[in-house]
């Protein structure tokens, strides 16, 4: 009999550890690591004894291959997401936090797709097919013909998927639940959870089907993440957003078939998602323009230019080391920011309590909004409010210069679309589009922008 070895795994990352300790090098989080027996898993078990295959040389295969065939949902910003729909024999991960609306969207998913004409399978190991059918009942999408299994048995699953016709899609609700005879650890684990994936993508690749896979993500280590399988799959996609607002953003972070850093907007209401096509305008909707503290950043994502407001409320602190606190952005960024303000400008934040938050529960990971951060700290800390109808973007270095950022074009134009009249935007940036009536401000530094607001 093979001899089965102990390795400990961490349930957030992966990482495999020779023993067992509270803190895991890989990711840092604590109390994540479990014991496994190493059975099963990939590469592991029976049936994985040498087997013979057949290389191909690359340049015959040339010719027969075409753009990778997809199933677009029709959802437009879900398949702007995937890079324009599923690809047939490909394997998508939709990772999120339990109950930000994964399994909603799917079921939409599943429903549009169905209408096409699509044979499409959803299992669920979470959820009774009654639950299913009510919460499609919902969605409207009752009426559909969705076929819904019930199931977490990987080798129940498969047998399901093979009968009868061969289906064009498949959503696995949730890999979590996925279990199967060949990983001998407990349900939830990291080779369990591995197996069960494997299993799903090989699936896909065999019958052409395109697979959803997803993944909750979790916060304590009792149950493998959707991080331990990103390697695995054609494309992940993480569904964001915070449970107090009302809208998702569906956003890519790794797709073999298309372009990464694409985002789809949703808005969550009583009948599913809503597609928001133009999610500058709901970002900036609740805003008071004439408040201090507030700067509209013109920032990129993807392709698509979105508008969000930047607001910083800077006051004197009545404690000994000032709170810095931020909602929607890097920390460390902030501290870049107010340093460079101190040094190159100045301004005098030392001590002073500072509170940065991105509108909406957006999350901005672009540099180019260290401009618009540094705006709405000097309007705040000066007590004036900036103009209405200006927008800001530039990436600030730690000599105080700004520097050009890529897109100024695309960020202006939309801009302007909205009713912005001016940019305070770096010296040098190219493609500057000839305006119609707007101004565009150039700024060399950060005391310049500085000396512009509060000077
Ligand atoms: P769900 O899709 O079950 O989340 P996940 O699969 O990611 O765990 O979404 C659950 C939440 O969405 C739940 O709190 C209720 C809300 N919801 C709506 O607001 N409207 C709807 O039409 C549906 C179906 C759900
Ligand atoms: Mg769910």
């Amino acid at each position: 009999m093979a001899k089965t070895r102990t390795q400990f795994i961490c349930q957030s990352c992966g990482t495999v550890h020779a023993r067992w300790a509270g803190k895991c090098d890989g990711c840092g989080a604590w109390n994540t690591i479990i014991e496994d027996d190493g059975n099963g898993g990939i590469g592991g078990g029976p049936g994985t004894a040498m087997r013979k295959g057949r290389p191909v040389a690359l340049a015959t295969l040339s010719g027969e291959i075409e753009e990778a065939p997809r199933v677009a949902t029709g959802i437009s910003e879900l398949d702007r997401a995937t890079g324009g729909g599923f690809v047939r024999g490909s394997a998508v991960l939709v990772g999120g936090d339990p109950g930000i609306g994964k399994s909603t969207l799917l079921m939409q998913a599943a429903a549009a797709l169905s209408r096409q004409g699509q044979r499409v399978i959803y299992v669920s190991g979470e959820e009774a097919t009654a639950q299913i059918r009510l919460r499609a009942q919902r969605l409207g999408a009752a009426d559909s013909d969705v076929l819904l299994a019930a199931e977490t048995n990987v080798e129940d699953i498969l047998a399901t998927l093979a009968d009868g016709k061969r289906p064009d899609f498949v959503i696995i609700d949730s890999i979590q639940t996925l279990w199967s005879e060949m990983a001998g650890s407990a349900p939830g684990s990291v080779t369990q959870v591995r197996t069960g994936v494997h299993a799903m993508i090989r699936f896909a690749k065999q019958t052409g089907t395109a697979m959803v896979l997803v993944g909750h993500v979790t916060k304590d280590g009792q149950i493998a993440g959707p991080r331990v399988v990103e390697h695995m799959v054609d494309a992940v996609l993480y569904f964001e957003g915070d449970r107090g607002h009302h809208y998702r953003i569906l956003r890519t972070v790794k797709n073999r078939f298309g372009p990464t850093d694409e985002i789809g907007v949703f808005e969550m209401s009583d009948k599913g998602l809503r597609e928001v096509a133009n999610p500058s305008e709901l970002f900036l909707g609740e805003r008071n323009a004439k408040s201090p503290g507030a700067a509209v950043f013109a920032g990129i994502e993807g392709t698509r230019p979105i508008l969000v407001e930047v607001q910083a409320l800077v006051a004197p602190s009545a404690l000994g080391t000032p709170r810095r606190a931020v909602v929607g952005w890097d920390s460390a960024r902030l501290s870049m920011i107010l340093a460079v303000l101190e040094a190159h400008c100045g301004v005098r934040l030392g001590s002073h309590d500072v509170y940065l938050n991105i509108a909406g529960g957006y999350r901005i990971s672009e540099p180019a909004a260290d401009m618009a951060v540094a705006a709405a700290l000097v309007s705040s800390l000066a007590g004036l409010a900036l103009p209405a109808d200006c927008v800001y973007f530039g990436e600030v270095s730690l000599s105080g210069a700004v520097r050009p950022v890529a897109q100024t074009g695309l960020r202006l134009k939309e801009a302007e679309k909205l009713g912005f009249n001016s940019a305070v935007l770096p010296k040098g940036s190219a493609d500057l589009p000839a305006s119609r009536g707007a101004t565009w401000t150039e700024v060399e530094s950060l005391p310049d922008l500085v000396a512009r607001i509060a000077g």
